[in-house]
């Protein structure tokens, strides 16, 4: 009789080789596993946020910009700062530099009356390499619509006609007697705020650029309505 046969519980007894093969098998089998896992992960999305051992400080309770908070009586995490705060070197004393206008109040309570500053402000000095800014400036945020000559005719112009939009309103040219006439001031207030259908470029240019920019459009303006006393002596029998 074979130990088999010997065995009252029911099940049989294997050989040792057979365990030995039983536990090289599995092994094998359970080895391929974890890689089989970092594949998955690997080719699979999933809506639980990472495996993250290391914290470090990467999770703090903190408020995001805008949002709520039940610690203050308004409901707001963000704070407004103390009345009359000025950030530090954020002082905009100059009308002339930062503004471009002078606001007095009139005698009507609440009614203000504003004055464009003629000229360039004392801050800046209107020389060739400012010019030359100004035109690099102006070449990368004003000629889309007005066009290198000014004359209004940038691509985003032709592409708006292009298109036939109704809506559509033309940038007007720099070379009306309107925009020569306007004092240097109110052309900074236009690129600063934007004027009827132009938008706004004073967050994206700073407000010396603006200036520099001002500085250019006088010279483009010049290049196209200078008076023959401009013109040298010298040059004049050239001219057609
Ligand atoms: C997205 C197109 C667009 C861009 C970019 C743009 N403008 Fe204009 N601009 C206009 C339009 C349109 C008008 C006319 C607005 C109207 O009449 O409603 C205008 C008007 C003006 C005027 C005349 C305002 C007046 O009545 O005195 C000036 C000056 C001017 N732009 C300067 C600039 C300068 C400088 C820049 C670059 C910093 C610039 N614009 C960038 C579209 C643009």
């Amino acid at each position: 009789m074979s130990d088999h046969s010997q065995n009252k519980s029911g099940g049989t007894l294997k050989s040792p080789v057979f365990w030995i093969v039983f536990i090289l098998v599995m092994g094998a089998v359970i080895s391929w596993l974890p890689m089989s896992i970092i594949a998955k992960s690997r080719f699979t999305t999933s809506e639980k946020p990472r495996i993250h051992i290391f914290q470090d400080m990467d999770q703090q309770p903190k408020y995001r910009p805008q949002a709520t908070s039940a610690i203050f009586a308004d409901g707001r995490a963000m704070r407004q700062p103390v009345q009359g705060t000025v950030a530090f070197g954020d002082v905009q004393e100059s009308d002339h530099y930062f503004r471009g206008y002078e606001r007095v109040e009139t005698q009507q309570q609440g009614k203000f009356e504003v004055t464009y500053f003629k000229g360039f402000p004392q801050e800046v000095t209107v020389d060739e390499n400012f010019i030359k800014r100004g035109q690099q400036r102006y070449e990368i945020y004003c000629t889309p619509c007005h066009g290198s000559d000014g004359y209004g005719q940038g691509t985003v112009h032709l592409r708006a006609l292009e298109l036939q939009q109704a809506t559509w309103v033309p940038p007007t040219s720099m070379h009306t007697d309107m925009v020569r006439d306007r004092e240097e001031g109110h052309i900074f207030n236009t690129i600063t705020h934007g004027i009827r259908n132009m938008p706004a470029y004073g967050k994206q240019i700073p407000v010396k650029d603006r200036w520099a920019i001002v500085a250019y459009i006088r010279a483009l303006q010049l290049s196209q309505n200078a008076p023959i006393s401009d013109v040298p002596e010298d040059v004049k029998p050239t001219l057609r």
